[in-house]
């Protein structure tokens, strides 16, 4: 957590936002218990004080979306479906996997922390666990399997998984969600030991994981929270399922494919050109006409005339309208098309639909 003083003079600690499902689950029990499934998005900064390093931040942004008021293992499949089509379809994204567990359900855990607690308190294993999985053995003993440690990961190989230990619903769903996302064509990998870091999932977990991160290889990763709802305050409890991405790390993967990318163009700029300030007021009311059509426009005032066609140039503008004495009186203005170079008078209430062809 980011936790900060308030004032130097104050006992007041604030700890900024580290993620946003539960203030959205916030939000649904004060406001939106009536609309279920809620199925929300929202966006912004997040704070957790990490070691920086290449893709971890301790300011970062990420995009939330979130499922309120739906259990059904299928929601879990149309969602995660919806993600990889995004990555893969929308944004072109190949190089990433998608890896997937089953947490099961409060009871399958209870029982399943019992036998990896006698596997993990063999005396041949507890001696050569690192340090930082003592501590996990004692606090949080299924984060051991975070560990990055070659010797622990070694033997964690042959650890009991819980996705072993599950009852009959929850195995069940375990089936279905695998089959049904092979049915959709959704290519998944089972991951035994991805338990991800926050403790309010249970069933489903996944992560979108690509090699091209580095180190920090989750750009995306979510699952199912059904007792959130009811420990932020709910009064009835809601199964939910959700998922966050982060904007850097996908940033990261975007950046080799930013040529292929569905980015609308920005839209041409056309630049007025009045020669002097006798033209000024004429070149006023000729953007206002512009705009109006929402031909995106700017007019330069100051500078000789060579100058403000190179910054006209700079600009990137599609065309310069250039305004003097003459085109003043005939009512024309002379259309310079700055990527050919070719000029064109052309009357000033024709402007408009000039542009427009
Ligand atoms: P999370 O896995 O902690 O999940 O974070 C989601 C994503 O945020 C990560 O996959 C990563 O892209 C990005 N991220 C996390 N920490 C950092 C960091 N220090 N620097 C840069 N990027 C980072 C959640 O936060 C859950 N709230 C997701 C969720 C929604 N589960 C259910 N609903």
């Amino acid at each position: 957590m980011f936790v900060i003083q308030s004032r130097q003079d104050s006992k007041e600690l604030i700890c900024l936002r580290p993620e946003g499902t539960a203030s959205i689950v916030r939000a649904f029990n004060e406001h939106h218990t009536e609309t279920v499934p809620w199925k929300v998005f929202s966006y912004g900064p997040m704070f957790r004080y990490e070691r920086p390093q290449k893709g971890r931040f301790r300011q970062f942004h990420q995009v939330t979306m979130e499922i309120i008021g739906s259990g059904a293992i299928s929601q879990d499949v149309q969602f995660i479906a919806m993600l990889d089509r995004f990555f893969h379809e929308i944004l072109n994204i190949n190089s990433y996997a998608l890896v997937l567990n089953f947490l099961g359900c409060a009871q399958d855990r209870e029982q399943y922390l019992i036998v990896l607690r006698q596997f993990m308190n063999k005396s041949e294993i507890a001696d050569k666990i690192c340090d930082d999985c003592q501590k996990r053995k004692e606090h949080n003993i299924m984060r051991i399997f975070d560990c990055k440690n070659p010797q622990c990961q070694e033997i964690y190989k042959n650890a009991p998984y819980i996705a072993d230990h599950l009852c009959e619903t929850c195995a069940q769903e375990w089936h279905d969600l695998q089959k049904q996302l092979n049915l959709l064509s959704v290519s998944h990998a089972y991951r035994p030991t991805l338990v991800r870091g926050l403790d309010y999932y249970n069933k489903t977990v996944f992560e979108f994981v690509s090699k091209n991160l580095g180190a920090q290889d989750t750009f995306c990763g979510g699952g199912r929270y059904n007792q959130l709802v009811a420990q932020l305050g709910g009064n009835q409890d809601q199964p939910a399922v959700g998922a966050a991405f982060g904007m850097e790390r996908l940033m990261l993967l975007l950046e080799p494919l930013r040529n292929q990318l569905p980015i609308p163009m920005p839209p041409a700029l056309h630049i007025i050109i009045p020669m002097t300030s006798a033209q000024h007021t004429l070149a006023l009311l000729l953007a206002d006409e512009l705009r109006a059509q929402d031909i995106c426009t700017d007019i330069l005032f100051e500078g000789s005339i060579k100058s403000m066609m190179k910054k006209a140039n700079k600009l990137g503008a599609a065309y310069a309208l250039i305004i003097g004495e003459t085109e003043q009186e005939n009512r024309t203005v002379m259309l310079k098309n700055m990527t050919t170079g070719t000029e064109e008078a052309v009357a000033q209430i024709d402007v408009v639909n000039r542009l427009k062809k």
